[in-house]
Parts: structure tokens; C-alpha cells; sequence
């Protein structure tokens, strides 16, 4: 049983996509209020729908989170007028070297960092004023397995999970005696748009639903770092702890190699 009590305004950028999408749809319920965040309006519409028959109060927002300015002073305008308890960072893009092993364009290289490292921190950062002041709240970073060590298909979508990993980290430590918690999410596979567009093997995929089920438990016991699936995030995290030649060489023989 969880010593904290269940959020009931939760702000969530990416909920247009399938693991946002899954968290809206998990915490929507009668009395809670959704701050929701997307790109594209059409499906954001849909998610609001969802969220409101299920008896959830919806303030949805769409914004391409690579305009900084516009992306923080949403989110700080939205936790001043709320007292938004739970603060989700989900929105993000991932990138590829490619089936021929080609390369990552620069342009993919800089929208990439734009939003998985940029915007997530901004994201973070505008809800702070706030929570500082209330001495409550809980921030939520989402760092991939593919953080532990670099996969050669992903080079610069495993740099910025681990830099938001470690971003998470620094903050948990900061901000703890201030009564705010801060969690890192490091899922494997799960199903969604982004992982389809991927190349490689996907072992131990899970459902969007089954991710948020698990991410949702282990947010309200203040789990700080949420990584899963078990095989996986043993063995992503082993190649963390090996010689880095002897890690290289897993990747290569497991078809991670490029
Ligand atoms: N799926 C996996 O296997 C997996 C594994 C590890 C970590 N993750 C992480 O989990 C998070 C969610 O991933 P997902 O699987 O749900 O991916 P997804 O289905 O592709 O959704 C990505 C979300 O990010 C939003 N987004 C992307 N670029 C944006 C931009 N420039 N401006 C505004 N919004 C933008 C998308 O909005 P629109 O669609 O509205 O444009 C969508 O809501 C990501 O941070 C991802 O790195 C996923």
C-alpha cells in the first residue's frame, strides 16, 4: 500500500502517443483533473474524449515542444492554476542509423536532442516554481533501457535517454528533503508508433496499457528508478557493468550491432 495519496492533477506531455496515451487513459476518473499534452490535434481530441468518458476533467494543449518558450510557459501557467501533483515528460522521438547502417542525419540528430533532452528538462523546469513552493508534487523523467549503454542502431536516442537518466538521478537527490519526488522511467519495448518504426529485434514487447499499469504502480510507491521488463532490464543493465568490449560484442552477436 502506498504511503502517498493518489494524484489528482496530473500534467502529461506525449499523450498523443502510446505509452501518454495509455497514462491519460489510466488515471482518468471522476475527480481527477488530466493536463494533456500533444502535437496532433485530432488524436489529442480523441484522447480527451476517452479521458472525459471516463469521468476525468480534461485541459488539453497542443504545442511542438521544440518551441521551448511556448512549451514553459504552458506548463507554467497550467501549475500555477492548478496544484498539478504528478508531472509526466513522456513526449519524444526516436532515431536510427538505419537498416544499411547509413547514419543519423543532423537534422534528426538536433530535433532529436530538441525533444527528448531539451524539452523534457524545460518541461521539468516550468513546473518547479510550484511544486517548490507547495513542498508537494512529483516529477517524472522517460529515460529507455537503451540508457544503461549506447546501442549502435541508436546512438543519439541512447545518449539523450541516458542524459535524461541522469538528469532524473540529480534531481531525486536535490529535491527529496523539499518533499518533491522525482522518478525515472526506463521501459524496454512497448508497442507504440515509435517502436514499430525501429529496426531490430523487439523481445518482451508489452501493451501500452500494461506499461502504464506498471509505471502507475511503482509512481505511487515512489519507485525512483522504473525499468522493465525483467529479462531485458537485467540484461541492459549487465552490459552496463561489463568491460565495454565484452558488452560490444553481446550487441553485435544479438543483431543490436548495426
Ligand atoms: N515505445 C517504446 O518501446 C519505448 C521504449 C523506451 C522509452 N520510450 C519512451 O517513452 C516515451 C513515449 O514513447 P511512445 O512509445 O509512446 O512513442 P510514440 O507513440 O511515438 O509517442 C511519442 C509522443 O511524443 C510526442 N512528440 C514527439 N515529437 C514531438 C514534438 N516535436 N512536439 C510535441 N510532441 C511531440 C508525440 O506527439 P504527436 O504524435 O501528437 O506528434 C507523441 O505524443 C518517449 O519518450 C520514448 O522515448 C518508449
Amino acid at each position: 500500500m502506498s504511503k502517498f495519496s493518489k494524484p489528482k492533477t496530473i500534467l502529461i506531455t506525449g499523450a498523443t502517443g502510446g505509452i501518454g496515451e495509455a497514462l491519460a487513459l489510466f488515471y482518468a476518473a471522476p475527480g481527477v483533473t488530466l493536463i494533456l499534452h500533444g502535437r496532433n490535434a485530432a488524436k489529442l481530441a480523441e484522447v480527451v474524449a476517452g479521458a472525459t468518458a471516463k469521468g476525468a476533467r480534461v485541459l488539453p494543449q497542443s504545442l511542438d515542444v521544440r518551441d521551448i518558450a511556448a512549451l514553459m510557459a504552458w506548463v507554467g501557467a497550467a501549475c500555477e492554476a492548478e496544484p498539478v501533483d504528478l508531472v509526466i515528460a513522456c513526449a519524444g522521438v526516436n532515431a536510427n542509423i538505419g537498416v544499411e547502417g547509413g547514419g543519423e542525419a543532423w537534422a534528426d540528430i538536433d530535433a532529436l536532442l530538441d525533444i527528448n533532452v531539451k524539452a523534457a528538462m524545460a518541461t521539468i523546469n516550468a513546473a518547479l516554481p510550484s511544486m517548490r513552493r507547495r513542498g508537494a508534487g512529483q516529477l517524472v523523467l522517460m529515460s529507455s533501457l537503451a540508457a544503461y549503454f549506447g546501442l549502435p542502431l541508436t546512438p543519439s536516442y541512447s545518449a539523450s535517454k541516458a542524459a535524461v537518466k541522469a538528469y532524473a538521478e540529480a534531481l531525486r537527490g536535490w529535491l527529496q528533503p523539499e518533499g518533491i519526488r522525482v522518478n525515472v522511467v526506463m521501459p524496454g519495448y512497448v508497442d507504440s508508433k515509435m517502436s514499430r518504426e525501429m529496426p531490430g529485434p523487439k523481445p518482451f514487447m508489452w501493451t501500452p496499457e500494461k506499461a502504464a499499469r506498471v509505471i502507475a504502480r511503482r509512481l505511487a510507491s515512489n519507485w525512483p528508478r522504473i525499468s522493465f521488463p525483467f529479462p531485458l532490464n537485467f540484461g541492459c543493465w549487465g552490459l552496463s557493468a561489463l568491460r565495454p568490449s565484452v558488452s560490444t560484442w553481446i550487441l553485435q552477436r544479438l543483431h543490436y550491432g548495426g
